[in-house]
């Protein structure tokens, strides 16, 4: 049997090393290196043991007619339902990470409570709270008089033990997955050891079984407890719940999934009664609008498979520094500086010796180069002083050389725009196969191909 020898392990990102540093190697984050024992980690114990069992290989012709699309449990609440790609797939891991706070346990109570109504057999197990605790939550929520099956655990085998005992449940939540323990492993609740090999036996759980899973992780900082991104690889699908202090609505955005989209999002509001849905997004970015003011452009972006519209603020001030400041909150800075970049060298204004301040309105964040356009507006804008049409949206991708490069569903996003009572888009050339005619969108457009025909406007 192998030795056991010390190991340092990330506990954000799972890297091993052989001696302790204060930076971890892999992911560059400062004081995340924790000693850990290898003995009884995962696969641990003499492999002689068991001898080895014949398996079945089958061709995947012969699987056709045999296996519909991935059965699923949908849950109702339509932006959840959205971000998981249509519901909880039965059989599969799911994981929902995020900030401690961020809303996580009164989502899942949420989501619990509405399927226990409609007579699914739901667990939710909590190792944070006190079964009294979570009942509070629940009544809070108006959820007291739904049939969840509460527990509280943290040992993996008795949670497996206590959730077999009846009928199969449909739904298993774990809350939280940094509470977890097993046998299997003798590290500390919390370490990467430790969160690995609970994921690892509720995992195989779940694929047994035909149960759905959601494991809960906290993101973690100061690297004291293992983070969600330990087992993010384990699991068929990670949605991440974000938002911004000092604002109510949360963003559901989904990382990774193996039955579905994964640049899908919901959008959900805290209020005194947890969570409530946000259907149309773009009301609530661009409800805090007064107006036309010099530095403001509304983008007409694209969450997967709906847009969003979102304003984009930009000041540009005279620097008393040597080296002037640049600032973004909501978007890249590494694009911001492209952008400068290309304005400068192909359009002719200047902001050397300006600092630029960026950012997208509501603590949104955007991932699009398709913002660039309304990026540079808002520069321009609050560079001159001269304020944007209030009633004109932008989208496209600019190139290094100037070029204003099509995007993709262009004409949604018009649509969108129009729905909320845009009547003009500064928009690329609609370049590619499948877009309609734009015109069809009843949104007037100007369709400048660089930059500078932009500017000179
Ligand atoms: P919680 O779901 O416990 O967060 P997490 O599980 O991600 O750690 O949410 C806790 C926060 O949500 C807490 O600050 C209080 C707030 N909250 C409301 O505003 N309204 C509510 O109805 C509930 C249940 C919580
Ligand atoms: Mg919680």
């Amino acid at each position: 049997m192998a030795k056991s020898r010390v190991q340092f392990i990330c506990q954000a990102c799972g890297h091993v090393s052989t001696r302790w540093s204060g930076k971890c190697d892999a992911c560059g984050e400062w004081n995340t290196l924790v000693e850990e024992g290898t003995a009884g980690g995962i696969g641990a114990g003499p492999a002689s043991l068991r001898s080895p069992r014949k398996g079945r290989a089958v061709v995947l012709t012969s699987l056709s007619g045999e296996i519909e699309d991935a059965p699923r449990i949908v849950s109702g609440i339509g932006e959840l339902d959205r971000a998981t790609g249509g519901g909880f797939v039965r059989g599969s891991a799911l994981l929902v990470g995020g900030d401690p706070g961020i809303g996580k346990s009164t989502l899942l109570m949420q989501a619990a409570a509405a399927l226990a109504r409609n007579g699914h057999r739901i667990v939710y197990v909590s190792g944070e709270e006190a079964v009294a605790q979570v009942r509070l939550r629940a009544q809070r929520l108006g959820a007291a008089d739904s049939p969840v099956e509460l527990a509280a655990e943290t040992n993996v085998e008795d949670i497996l033990a206590t959730i077999s005992d009846g009928k199969r449940p449909d739904l298993v939540i774990l809350d939280s997955i940094q509470t977890l323990w097993t046998d299997l492993a003798d590290s500390a609740p919390g370490t990467v050891t430790q969160v690995r090999a609970s994921a690892q036996a509720i995992i195989r759980y779940a694929k047994s079984t035909g149960a759905a899973v959601v494991l809960v992780g906290h993101v973690t900082k100061e690297g004291q407890i293992a983070g969600p991104r330990v087992v993010e690889h384990m699991v068929d699908g990670v949605l991440y719940f974000e938002g911004e202090g000092g604002h109510h609505y949360r963003i559901l955005r989904t990382v990774k999934n193996r039955f579905g989209p994964t640049d899908e999002i919901g959008v959900f509001e805290m209020s005194d009664k947890g969570l409530r849905e946000v259907a149309n997004p773009s009301e609530l970015f661009l409800g805090e609008r007064h107006g036309a003011a010099p530095g403001a452009a509304v983008f007409a972006g694209m969450e997967g498979t709906r847009p969003v519209l979102v304003e984009i603020q930009a000041l540009v001030a005279p620097s008393p520094l040597g080296t002037p400041r640049r600032a973004v909150v909501g978007w890249d800075s590494s694009r911001l500086s492209m952008i400068l970049a290309v304005l400068e060298a192909h359009c002719g204004v200047r902001f050397s010796t300006n600092d630029v301040y960026l950012n997208v309105a509501g603590g949104y964040r955007i991932s699009e180069p398709a913002a660039d356009l309304a990026v540079a507006a808002a520069l321009v804008s609050s560079l001159t002083g001269l304020a944007l049409p209030a009633d004109c949206v932008y989208f496209g991708e600019i190139s290094l050389s100037g070029a204003v490069r099509p995007v993709a569903h262009a004409q949604q996003r018009l649509k969108e725009a129009k729905k909320l009572g845009f009547v003009r888009a500064i928009s690329p050339v609609a370049g590619s196969r499948d877009e309609e005619p734009a015109q069809a969108s009843g949104v007037a457009e100007f369709q400048p191909t660089t930059l500078a025909d932009l500017v000179a406007r």
